[in-house]
């Protein structure tokens, strides 16, 4: 049994949460802005100093290949991403790509050449909070996302992606998708309350559930707020506030394991003294069930409409961005059970309600993750935690089932 070295994991941790920190414990590392460039700069200078093979590639993922003896043989692959929410957990993400680090310098220490190579990645993109398509850089690597379509999407000040690449230097020239995989594996927090509830060190993830993000815009006519007598105005932020409150009820109409998140909430002109002529809203809606996520879709429409129709307001909802429920590899998924029977580390199986790039992967190659509990499920949020004795029973299942997938 590979055993990692627990300091260097954590010393690794505690520096890459210094990059990007907010003075509540969290992390504010968008994708790539200047914090998202240094830890990518710390990252690479740790697997240059590993002897790896670093490329960046076009949407700006970032890989280093630790040779196999079988040069031929596909790699495994391993990894997660870097970046952030504007104010998360230094968990999500992070953690996963430093267990691969921390996998790969073990084998380094114990001089294990593993048949297979193995590749590790840091992904563009994942959140999909400042460049609005989750899973960026994952999903133009399994070729699900076109290339020039993510180079131009832009943020909320206008900045596209592809010019954020080249302002920090990772507008890579290494092809995307350049090499066929093997299998995949991800390590991440579970983001969820179950494993922390049930005392399980680690989840051996099933699947992910599927997904669907859009994009409402209100719009009615802005009045003065004094003069204006209530029957006589088509105010666009009432009419928002009505359909958000129907859809708050939405997943109880729905389905069990439904769930549905107005993040974003914006009205102009946003003036305290006039009524909103224009609303916008997102809307994320998930389940493990696809069918479902399509009847979220239709009643989102029929809400907006009733409520438009209640206030005399105009609407349109643009499908921002979609992906079916994913199941992940049963082979793959037995390896990491087998690690941790190995490891005598208490785990059970589990679906994910977050999105994660091995979703995305598994498109390309048999591909499965280990989950670490998340204590109380907190995340996307700067108290995200977890126990430091999970995150290293979880890395050593990681590295322990990175090693079997890399043995022919
Ligand atoms: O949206 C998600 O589930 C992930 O955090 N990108
Ligand atoms: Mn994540
Ligand atoms: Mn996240």
């Amino acid at each position: 049994m590979l055993q990692i070295d627990a300091d260097r994991f954590r010393e690794s941790f505690e520096s890459y949460s210094e990059i990007g920190a907010t003075d509540d414990g969290g992390l504010h590392r968008l994708a790539l802005t200047d914090a998202d460039e240094r830890v990518r700069e710390t990252f690479v200078a740790d697997l240059e100093s590993l002897g790896l093979d670093v490329r960046v590639d076009a949407v700006g993922n970032v890989f280093g290949r630790r040779e196999g003896t079988n040069p031929d043989a596909d790699p495994v692959l391993v990894g997660s991403h870097l970046d952030s929410q504007p104010y998360g957990g230094r968990y999500d993400g992070q953690l996963g790509v430093l267990a691969a680090l921390e996998t790969l310098r073990t084998l380094d220490d114990e001089g294990i050449e593993t048949d297979r190579p193995i590749e590790i990645v840091d992904w563009t993109n994942e959140e999909g909070s400042r460049f609005q398509h989750a899973m960026l850089g994952s999903g133009v690597f399994a070729g699900v996302t076109d290339l020039d379509e993510a180079l131009a999407l832009t943020d909320a000040d206008g900045a596209s992606l592809g010019e954020e690449l080249e302002r920090i230097g990772y507008a890579g020239d290494a092809d995307v998708s350049p090499f066929d995989v093997h299998s995949h594996l991800e390590l991440h927090v579970e983001q969820g309350p179950t494993l922390d509830a049930n005392e399980t060190s680690v989840g051996v993830v099933e699947g992910v559930f599927g997904m669907a993000w859009q994009r409402v815009t209100i719009r009615g006519e802005s009045d003065h707020a004094g003069p204006s007598p209530m029957h006589t105005r088509t105010d666009a932020m009432a009419a928002a506030a009505d359909a958000a409150s129907e859809l708050n009820d939405l997943p109880n109409r729905l389905g069990p394991d439904a769930v549905a998140t107005i993040g974003e909430f914006s009205v102009e002109p946003d003036s305290v003294n006039v009524i909103p002529s224009r609303a916008e809203f997102t809307v994320d809606v998930r389940s493990y069930d696809d069918a479902l996520v399509a009847d979220a879709k239709a009643a989102i429409r029929d809400e907006v409409e009733a409520a438009c129709r209640r206030h005399g307001t105009d609407y349109e909802i643009e499908d921002v961005w979609e992906i079916p429920h994913t199941e992940y590899d049963p082979e793959v998924r037995k390896v990491v059970a087998d690690a941790a029977e190995r490891a005598d580390v208490s785990y059970e199986r589990i679906v994910s309600g977050a999105g994660h790039d091995a979703k995305y992967v598994n498109n390309l190659a048999p591909t499965a993750m280990v989950f670490v509990p998340s204590v109380d499920g907190i995340t996307h949020n700067e108290a995200e935690f977890t126990e430091w004795d999970d995150c290293v029973a979880g890395a050593n299942v990681f590295a322990n089932a990175t090693v079997e997938l890399a043995t022919e």
